[in-house]
């Protein structure tokens, strides 16, 4: 067992934490029109901030954790030079690099609903835990702490929770691989690449070779770090009927859905087991993420290279490449929010249903924009051309899949948008001294 190198309990918990599982949670956003009323609600919460130390054994299942948008650490930053420093994507917001991130057509962000056409809140309440009493208490909270501000007003508010099936809408397991940072504590598990903190965490060493670090007070963004939030709606109809519509040109529906994954929907990954599924390997976290692309599967016979799982973390099969895949991590907490659509049913029935992703990393530009424009949007990478992410990719350059096969290649053509974005932002997430120093006056 390592210790923590890290100072745990200056990080929010949930750079460092763990989903629980079950989990119920809410997105809270709100607008400051008095930022000394936000400074009196920041002033109120701090305390109650839950921070990363006790990870692996937390006294709770359950956090709330603060993230501010540039438009909201502008009011509550005296002087404007301190964030000069700060991202490009961040200062802009995610809104403004739609065309970049792909975000076009409906997912235009004229068509968001969450939250309000990016930059259109200024601080958000992230609320999760592993009961619906612990969520309440939590929300509870932050209705005392809100108590008699008028300067701080609700503008929207996403509840999330998993669906009784344990999975995401689309029928996944998801929340299997994720990277180990370096000084979190403990030991990696196998086939978890051990990443330096300072790609996820302001402060620190990172891939680069140097410290991660804004220009301005050190105050404000040690400890800190950027989230990518994005609401994606799922059109889980959609899927059902592409996967029977496909299943003989694909070899079954189930090696379709694991195809366009690279996991079978049990979560047990192609690469280990490439020609039936294995709920036990599956569920075994010694084994069930403990793989590389390159010595074995080159081609993609086994995992595609068009794959979901592969295209977002290539392991070590870019290596003919100049791409240095370890700039290009990022950590994901992925929350299901909206109603399961019922089993067995082809037609949409309209609620909007789908998943919330926050995308924690240092360096948004490096990391979750470089992702998504690259190499969920694109196949350039992996000598595809334009082919998209099939699960999540932007349909309007080229709308098929194609995988190698025995006897001849399998392809499939026409693959609607099973997804939609919905809203999105980049929000920073202080540590617990910088909300302690975003809450007093600095001038
Ligand atoms: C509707 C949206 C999405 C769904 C349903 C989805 C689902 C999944 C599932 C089922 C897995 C495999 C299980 C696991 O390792 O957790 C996975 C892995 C992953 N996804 Fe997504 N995902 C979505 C969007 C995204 C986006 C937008 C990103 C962008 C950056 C992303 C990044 C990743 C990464 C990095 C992995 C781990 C890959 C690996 O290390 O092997 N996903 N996703």
């Amino acid at each position: 067992m390592m210790a923590a190198e890290l100072d745990l309990s200056d990080i929010q918990g949930t750079v460092l934490r763990n989903r629980p599982m079950p989990y119920f949670g809410s997105y809270l956003v709100f607008t400051i029109s008095d930022a000394s009323a936000a400074r009196q609600l920041l002033q109120r919460l701090v305390p109650h901030v839950t921070s990363a130390a006790d990870w692996d054994n937390p006294p709770e299942d359950a956090w709330i954790n603060v993230v501010f948008s540039f438009a909201g650490l502008r009011k509550l930053v005296d002087r404007a030079e301190d964030l000069a420093g700060f991202p490009a994507e961040f200062r802009q917001g995610m809104a403004r690099r739609n065309v970049y991130l792909g975000d076009v057509g409906a997912s235009d962000p004229s068509n968001w609903d969450l939250p309000h056409g990016g930059n259109g809140f200024d601080i958000g309440l992230l609320i999760m835990a592993g009961n619906l009493e612990l969520k309440e208490e939590k929300l509870a909270i932050g209705h005392a702490a809100l108590e008699g501000l008028a300067g701080v007003e609700l503008a929207a508010r996403l509840d999330v929770s998993v669906p009784s099936t344990m999975r995401e809408h689309f029928g996944y397991v998801d929340g299997i691989s994720r990277p180990f940072i370096e000084g979190q504590g403990g030991l990696p598990l196998p086939g978890q690449d051990v990443v330096k903190a300072g790609e996820f965490i302001l402060g620190h060493e990172n891939e680069l070779g140097g410290i991660a670090r804004l220009e301005g007070p050190e105050a404000l963004w040690r400890n800190g770090t950027f989230i990518a939030i994005r609401k994606i709606r799922q059109d889980v109809a959609a899927f059902r009927k592409f996967l029977r519509d496909n299943a003989e040109a694909a070899g079954g529906e189930e090696m379709l859905a694991a195809k366009m994954m690279g996991r079978w929907r049990s979560g047990a990954p192609l690469a280990l087991s490439p020609d039936g599924d294995d709920a036990g390997l599956a569920k075994d976290p010694g084994r069930n993420n403990d793989f590389a692309y390159n010595d074995d599967d080159p081609d993609g016979r086994k995992t595609p290279l068009g794959s979901h799982i592969r295209r977002v973390n290539p392991r070590d099969g870019l290596k003919e490449t100049l791409t240095d895949i370890r700039l290009h991590r990022v950590l994901r907490r992925g929350f299901s929010y909206g109603p399961e659509l019922p089993e067995d049913t082809f037609d949409d029935d309209g609620i909007d249903r789908g998943i919330v992703l926050a995308i924690i990393n240092a360096d948004p530009g490096r990391q979750f924009e470089f992702v998504q424009a690259q190499w969920i949007n694109d196949g350039d990478f992996i000598s595809q051309g334009e082919r998209t992410d099939p699960i999540i990719g932007r349909r309007d350059r080229t709308d098929d899949f194609q995988f190698p096969a025995k006897p001849v290649r399998r392809r499939v053509t026409g693959l609607p948008d099973f997804t939609l974005v919905k809203g999105g932002e980049h929000v920073f997430l202080p540590s617990i001294p910088g909300l302690r120093w975003l809450s007093a006056r600095q001038g």
